[in-house]
């Protein structure tokens, strides 16, 4: 089958997107800054800030002379969406930041236990500072292994990690299973889960374990505006957890937030009109990978990402070095299970388009 962006994607690329679309849809499509033809290492939503937020952004010029004294709206609007308190949430510059800062507070002198592959810069950070984390291999069908995990929480472990969906499978753990870990996991150590993703999830607060720092437990929940809402430039994310650990949190950061992003993350929080069409754009990305992945004989993860994990039936790193020679970059994670595995990202229906072109030349090199 040959693909061809207009029979994969209704979402025309060079400015256009589809009519439903329209109305949600901001500007035109970016350009993207590397030098790369397709840049699907990274996870950003190209479909940018709502117009709420562009909106916000502009007008917040007029406050950049000074510093922002202004976080308290923005948390008490995220504190009424999630049922919780003032001192049950706070902000920081990115999610990094704050699952940064938390794993070398919490984890001090002890280990980290995590699931591979995951998201692991603030591990990579944390054993820097010698903090080590146990890794526990996904179960066979790719998923976290939440049984594993808890047996495998022992006198050293400090804390938990995960990321709901994981990155890179983009796969979610049946929300009841997860609670259940958390609640008994939690009793021993806190657990931080990352829900960078949240939003893209069919019902996200029934996925989330926000409802679990409600009850009291020893949960903590990261959030970002990176994501789905398309302002990963901005460093703007929340946290919550309880009071003591949002204030264990807010002793170690440093520095305020930007007033550029406090204002658009106020403007486009819960925006439902923006966040369908921002997920439409990115369920139109992920089936045109999938549809890549099905020309080319490649399985693929049903992800719930911004980013499709594909088994290359290769090794990975060859394959990425002939794509880089085709000016395509991706991403490989560790971990030996998953040696011939590539992570997509959703990118631009024109670098998709690009990648599905030139993936066949890539394989049979
Ligand atoms: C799972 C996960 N968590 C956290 C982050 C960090 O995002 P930010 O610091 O922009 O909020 C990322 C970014 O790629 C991510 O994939």
């Amino acid at each position: 089958m040959r693909i061809t962006r207009r029979s994969v994607l209704p979402v025309a690329a060079g400015g256009l997107l589809a009519p439903g679309l329209l109305a949600a849809a901001p500007v035109s499509q970016p350009e993207h800054s590397g030098n790369a033809k397709a840049r699907l290492g990274v996870t950003e939503n190209p479909f940018g800030p709502s117009p709420a937020a562009r909106r916000a952004i502009i007008a917040s010029v007029a406050e950049a002379p000074y510093y922002p004294h202004n976080e308290a709206a923005l948390r008490q609007k995220i504190a009424a969406q999630e049922g919780l308190t003032q001192d049950q949430v706070t902000l920081s510059s990115g999610s990094l930041d704050a699952l940064t800062l938390l794993t070398v507070a919490i984890a001090a002198g002890g280990r980290v236990l995590a699931p591979r592959p995951t998201y692991s810069t603030h591990l990579a950070y944390a054993a820097r500072q010698g903090i080590e984390t146990d890794w526990i291999n996904l179960r066979p069908d790719h998923h976290i292994d939440l049984d594993a995990m808890l047996a495998a929480i022992g006198p050293q472990t400090r804390m938990v990690y995960l990321c709901n969906p994981n990155n890179p499978t983009g796969l979610r753990p049946d929300p009841e299973q997860l609670r259940t870990f958390c609640i008994a996991a939690a009793r021993k150590v806190p657990v931080l889960v990352d829900e960078a993703y949240f939003e893209l999830a069919p019902d996200p607060h029934r996925q989330s374990m926000g409802s679990l720092v409600r009850e009291g437990h020893d949960v903590i929940v990261t959030r970002t505006f990176s994501k789905v809402y398309g302002l990963a430039g901005l460093r703007i994310a929340y946290t919550l957890a309880q009071p003591q650990r949002i204030r264990q949190l807010n002793a170690r950061i440093t520095t305020s937030r930007n007033q550029a992003g406090l204002a658009a993350a106020q403007a486009c929080l819960g925006d439902a009109a923006y966040l369908s069409g921002a997920i439409a754009y990115l369920k139109q990305c992920r089936e045109m990978i999938y549809r890549i992945c099905e020309a080319n004989g490649l399985r693929y993860l049903k992800s719930d990402g911004t980013f499709v994990y594909i088994d290359c039936g290769m090794p990975a790193a060859d394959l990425q070095a002939r794509l880089a020679a085709l000016s395509v970059e991706v991403r490989l994670f560790e971990g030996d299970a998953y040696r011939n595995w590539m992570r997509v990202g959703t990118a631009t229906p024109d670098e998709l388009a690009y990648f599905g072109k030139v993936l066949p030349t890539a394989l049979g090199a």
